[in-house]
C-alpha cells in the first residue's frame, strides 16, 4: 500500500472530535472507530455494504432489498475483504451490480479499471464484457491482488483480465496508444485522480464511459474548511470535470458518490 492511501480513503480521520453530536457530524467526525464502523452504526446496518452515508438506514435496506443481489463468489470474496483493516475500500455490492449492468450495456472491448484492491468491482465489470472484451487492471499491491486472481479464477473470468502491478500513473502513459478503451473505472488514490483522469481521456473512443468512484468523499466535498489532502483533490477534480467539454457528465448519489463522464465525438470531443 504506498504510504499516505489509506489515509485518503477516510477523509474524515484527520479530523476526530471528542463527542458525536448527529449522524451527519458523527460521520464527518470520524472517531477512532474508523469511518466504516460509524458509518455502519448510523445508518443501522440497512443495506448490506452501502457507502451512502445520506441516506436513512430503512432507504438503505429498502434500495438493497430491491436490487439483485450479489452471487456466492462476489460474498465469499466481500466476507474475505472485510477481515481486512482496509475493508472499506472494497466497492459496495449495489454499486458492483451498476458496475456490471453498465458494462453490459457499454459492451467495452477494452475496459481499464485504476485501484483494483482484492478484486471486487474487477469482477462485476469483467462478467459484463462482451466475450471479445478485456480488462486491464492497474494496482500496486501485489497482497491484495492476490486474493483477487484467486476469486477471479473460481469466477471464470481469468482470461478476460489482464492485471499489471505498478503505480498506475506510469502503467497508464507506458501503454500503447492503440488500442483505445470504452470504459474506465477510476478508484485508485484520490490525489492522483485527475492524472489518470488526464491519460485517460486521450485513450477513450468516442462515447468511451469514464467511471469515477468516491467523488462525495462521504460528503466532505460540500464543506469547504476540510482541507483533507483527497477530499480537496477530488473536489477539484469534480469542478474540472464539469466544465470540461470533451465530456458529459452526471454524478450519481449511489455508494459514496459515482461520476460517468461520457466522451464527446468529434469536434467537441478532440483529446
Ligand atoms: C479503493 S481501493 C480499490 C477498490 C476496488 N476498486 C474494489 O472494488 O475493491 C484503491 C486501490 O488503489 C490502489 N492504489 C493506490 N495508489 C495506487 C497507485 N499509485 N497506483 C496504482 N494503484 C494504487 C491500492 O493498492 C488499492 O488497492
Amino acid at each position: 500500500m504506498p504510504d499516505g492511501y489509506f489515509r485518503t480513503e477516510r477523509p474524515g480521520r484527520e479530523y476526530p472530535q471528542i463527542m458525536p453530536r448527529s449522524p451527519a457530524q458523527r460521520i464527518r467526525e470520524v472517531t477512532a472507530l474508523g469511518a466504516e464502523t460509524v458509518r455502519r452504526q448510523v445508518v443501522g446496518g440497512g443495506g448490506r455494504g452501502s457507502k451512502s452515508t445520506f441516506l436513512s438506514g430503512r432507504i438503505a435496506a429498502y434500495l438493497t432489498e430491491h436490487s439483485s443481489p450479489p452471487d456466492e463468489v462476489l460474498d465469499d470474496l466481500s466476507a474475505v475483504t472485510a477481515a481486512l483493516p482496509e475493508a472499506e475500500m472494497q466497492v459496495p455490492a449495489e454499486q458492483g451490480t451498476l458496475l456490471t449492468i453498465l458494462t453490459a450495456a457499454i459492451a467495452p472491448r477494452r475496459a481499464v479499471e485504476v485501484g483494483t484492491f482484492t478484486g471486487y468491482s474487477a469482477l462485476c465489470i469483467a462478467r459484463g464484457l462482451p466475450t471479445d472484451g478485456r480488462l486491464l487492471c492497474l494496482d500496486v499491491s501485489e497482497e491484495w491482488t492476490t486474493i483477487a486472481r484467486k476469486h477471479w479464477a473460481r469466477a471464470g473470468v481469468t482470461d478476460r483480465i489482464d492485471l499489471v502491478l505498478g503505480p498506475a500513473a506510469d502503467s497508464l502513459a507506458d501503454l500503447a496508444e492503440e488500442p483505445t478503451f470504452d470504459l474506465a473505472f477510476i478508484d485508485a488514490d484520490k490525489v492522483s485522480y485527475q492524472r489518470y483522469y488526464d491519460l485517460l481521456v486521450p485513450r477513450m473512443n468516442p462515447d468511451g464511459v469514464i467511471i469515477v468512484d468516491n467523488v462525495l468523499q462521504y460528503g466532505e466535498v460540500v464543506r469547504p474548511r476540510s482541507e483533507n489532502p483527497a477530499v480537496v483533490a477530488v473536489r477539484e477534480f469534480n469542478r474540472l470535470l464539469a466544465a470540461d467539454s470533451r465530456v458529459q457528465v452526471v454524478m450519481l448519489p449511489i455508494a459514496d458518490g459515482l461520476t460517468i463522464a461520457r466522451k464527446l465525438p468529434s469536434p467537441r470531443g478532440g483529446d
